[in-house]
């Protein structure tokens, strides 16, 4: 709908298998390699806080999955997100501090990376006080390991005994709207998916447009918890048939390393994106209730950004 084709200049094509197999190649072991080497030093780091720290920093290490956690915002937010050709992380913290209000729902939240590291967050919470309001975040996820890890790390940050900070968390399936409770439903007044559409897993069903159902499913949910005129924005990642190819070397190297990364997530079963495409997810916020005309979107590379507002 909205990516013109290019073609491939016909000396690159004659190479392409060769080339293809070889950043294939390069970019799992890198990937697995780096893995290994950053989850070690995370570990090796915990284990010396802990017994050089008197024991001071072990509540770090206690939560479940507490070490691998550590390292995600490392390899699955910075790392992956250059190898598919994201904007940068910059780009993207502002796209969630200019949408962010006194009453969010985070979807998918992970480690919780884009509210530990907002300036907006601190500005509403600092101007909240003052008038005995309060700033409520709740976090929404299906794994409860994240939920506990992202609650702990933002309430280090911005702790709820010096800001006034109502944190949550629910533990739901964005694909089972039943998980959802009846008090959360349009009450908030800002909602985000940020890098969350891709690692959802499409319905058993194998019939349709599974693409098109999955972004249904997960923006009606969000739409369910959004008050009229409210804000939904997020981020996902376009599997290869989706984008344009790119002419010229560099940006044919760039789109080689971003299928590469996505054949090697989902060999691991880590992305769930194959049926993904820019109709599924502007059609399937219009189907959700968002207003068309609200609806902005911007692809870079792999990458892709939304914003609507709740008709
Ligand atoms: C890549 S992370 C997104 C991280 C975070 N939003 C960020 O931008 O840093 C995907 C998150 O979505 C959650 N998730 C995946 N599928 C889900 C589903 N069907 N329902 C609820 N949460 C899901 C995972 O547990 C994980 O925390």
């Amino acid at each position: 709908m909205f990516l013109p084709t290019h073609k491939t200049p016909k000396g690159l094509t004659s190479a392409m298998p060769l080339l293809d197999s070889f950043v294939s190649f390069a970019v799992a072991t890198t990937t697995v390699i780096l893995e290994t080497v950053v989850q070690n030093a995370f570990y090796f780091r915990d284990l010396v806080a802990y017994y050089f720290g008197g024991g001071k920093k072990s509540d770090e290490i206690k939560l479940d999955g507490g070490v691998r956690l550590r390292s995600y915002d490392l390899l699955a937010l910075h790392y992956t997100l250059w190898l598919v050709g994201s904007p940068s992380y910059k780009h993207l913290q502002r796209m969630f501090d200019w949408n962010l209000t006194h009453k969010h729902a985070d979807i998918g939240v992970a480690t919780g990376y884009w509210a530990r590291h907002s300036s907006r967050l601190g500005y509403l919470l600092e101007t909240q006080a003052p008038k005995g309001g309060q700033v409520e975040y709740h976090l929404f996820d299906q794994n409860e390991a994240f939920l506990d890890y992202a609650e702990y790390a933002i309430s280090k940050v911005w702790p709820p005994v010096h800001y006034p900070l109502s944190l949550e968390s629910s533990l739901v399936s964005y694909l089972d709207p039943e998980t959802v409770k009846e008090g959360d439903q349009g009450h908030y007044t800002s909602c985000q998916a940020m890098l969350l559409l891709h690692r959802v897993a499409y319905p058993v069903q194998k019939e349709g447009n599974l693409g098109a159902i999955k972004a249904q499913q997960l923006f009606k949910l969000a739409a369910s918890l959004l008050a009229p005129g409210a804000r939904f924005y997020g981020v996902t990642v376009l599997p290869p048939e989706a984008v344009a190819q790119p002419t010229g070397c560099c940006a044919r190297l760039r789109f080689l390393r971003g299928k590469a990364a996505q054949d090697h997530l989902r060999r691991r079963g880590v992305l769930h994106n194959e049926h993904d495409t820019v109709d599924n997810v502007v059609n399937g916020l219009i189907a959700a209730g968002f207003s068309e005309t609200s609806i902005k979107i911007k692809v870079v590379n792999f990458v892709m950004a939304w914003e609507a507002t709740l008709a």
